[in-house]
């Protein structure tokens, strides 16, 4: 099995002795794989510098709201977005009370506020202030919005006091952060290969023939799958997209280049091959430019199949745990895509109709032809396609 999508985390450093500690989760996270952007707050760069934290997690600090480059581009809500997980450790007495009051009075609870994404807290302080009625309902309040904090430690601590508040070890709140994550990457551990877009099949050095498939489906269904924590490789055809984040990309024009590409990608745990990939390439593509010779007769192109690399994979000893084709179709839209299912090998085809506005659009109405049968979904934006069919792929791997 491949190393799957790193996890993000965006950890909150609070102020308190055990902050020193929270550098040892940084560097476990980065061991597993993972990504940390940390967040101090003004008493937490009092115990741990900004400095040991940036070469530690390989990533740029942020201590206040206002050194965000661009909060125009509202920086605080960025940060949350591109995390998976919030983590506040150590969550302090105060930072908690802050927390449980919704005050947004720094970046670190600015950031707590408006985040959608999950938050843990790890607690860590005196004895007497955890067991402290205030700090208790604070915690009270926390859980019952669905903040997951995890219980101190009990021992010495660094106060000279004996009791429950000592920051539980880097290695139970790695744990605990690697069973948060576990639903909302289902896919992790997996590796997904999708290739994307049409082929362009040189006619000579400046014609080729091609299609209108601008590449917006698989792309989509790219970012989806590396959202759900599968080490994605796409494989584009000539399209002018961005690649998705966390995906690994390989650009190719022609179907002879994709289908190679897609051998070297093997082996994969899934396969979608949503390219509308040429039929057919020029057989002796010239390698001069092809002249008008006068006499107003046109040299025929001679054409030659190009691989099917889906029915390749359909008919491979070591076909992939799910294989998903793709049928663009003019007319009789599910008819001919069953007929291609047995005819590629594939687990499912997904059908759609490309007689409107869908090559090239932004929209998609797709059928789901499989061998229990036909399920079709309403018009939607080819991202929404992506996420249902990423979530179907999910539940047929389960
Ligand atoms: O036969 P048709 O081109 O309609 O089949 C469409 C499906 O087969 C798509 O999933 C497409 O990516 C795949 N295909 C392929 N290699 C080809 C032709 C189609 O992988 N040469």
């Amino acid at each position: 099995m491949q190393e799957a999508r790193e996890m993000r985390i965006l950890l909150v450093i609070g102020g308190g002795i055990a902050a020193y500690k929270a550098s040892e989760l940084v560097r476990l996270i980065r061991r597993d794989g993972g990504s940390v952007t940390c967040v101090l707050t003004e008493a937490g760069s009092r115990f741990v510098t900004p400095l040991t934290l940036a070469a530690l997690s390989e990533n740029q600090v942020h201590t206040t709201l206002w050194d965000l480059k661009n909060e125009v581009e509202m920086g605080h809500i960025r940060l949350s977005r591109e995390a998976d997980l919030v983590v506040v450790c150590p969550a302090t007495a105060d930072l908690m009370a802050r927390m449980a009051t919704g005050m947004a009075n720094d970046l670190a609870t600015t950031l707590l506020l408006a985040t959608d994404k999950p938050v843990l807290a790890v607690p860590a302080m005196n004895v007497r202030m955890w067991l402290h009625p205030a700090t208790q309902a604070n915690l009270a309040t926390l859980r019952s919005r669905g903040v997951t904090v995890m219980d101190p430690d009990e021992g010495a601590m660094a106060c000279g006091e004996f009791g429950p508040g000592r920051l539980p070890e880097p290695e139970a709140i790695l744990a605990q952060i690697r069973a948060m994550l576990a639903p909302i990457r289902p896919l992790s551990g997996r590796h997904v290969v999708i290739t994307a877009g049409p082929t362009h099949e040189p006619i000579d050095p400046v014609r080729y023939i091609a299609n209108r498939s601008s590449g917006q489906q698989g792309f989509a269904l790219a970012a989806a799958a590396a959202a759900a924590g599968a080490r994605v490789t796409l494989i584009a055809g000539p399209v002018h997209l961005p690649s998705p984040p966390g995906v690994e990309r390989v650009d190719v024009e022609t179907a002879v280049q994709m289908a190679a590409a897609v051998d070297a990608a093997l082996p994969c745990d899934v396969a979608i091959m949503v390219a509308a990939v040429a039929d057919w390439r020029v057989a002796d593509a010239a390698g001069r430019k092809r002249k008008k010779d006068g006499t107003g007769q046109v040299a025929p192109l001679d054409l030659v199949e190009n691989p099917d690399i889906l029915a390749g994979l359909g008919h491979a000893a070591h076909k992939p745990q799910l294989l998903i084709g793709f049928a663009a179709e003019t007319d009789d839209v599910i008819a001919h895509a069953t007929a291609k299912l047995a005819r590629k090998g594939a687990d499912w085809i997904i059908a759609n109709d490309v007689s409107g506005d869908v090559m090239g659009g932004t929209n998609n109405t797709v059928h789901i032809v499989s061998a229990v049968g036909v399920e079709s979904l309403p018009r939607m934006a080819k991202t929404a396609v992506a996420e249902v069919l990423i979530a179907k792929v999910v539940d047929a791997l389960a």
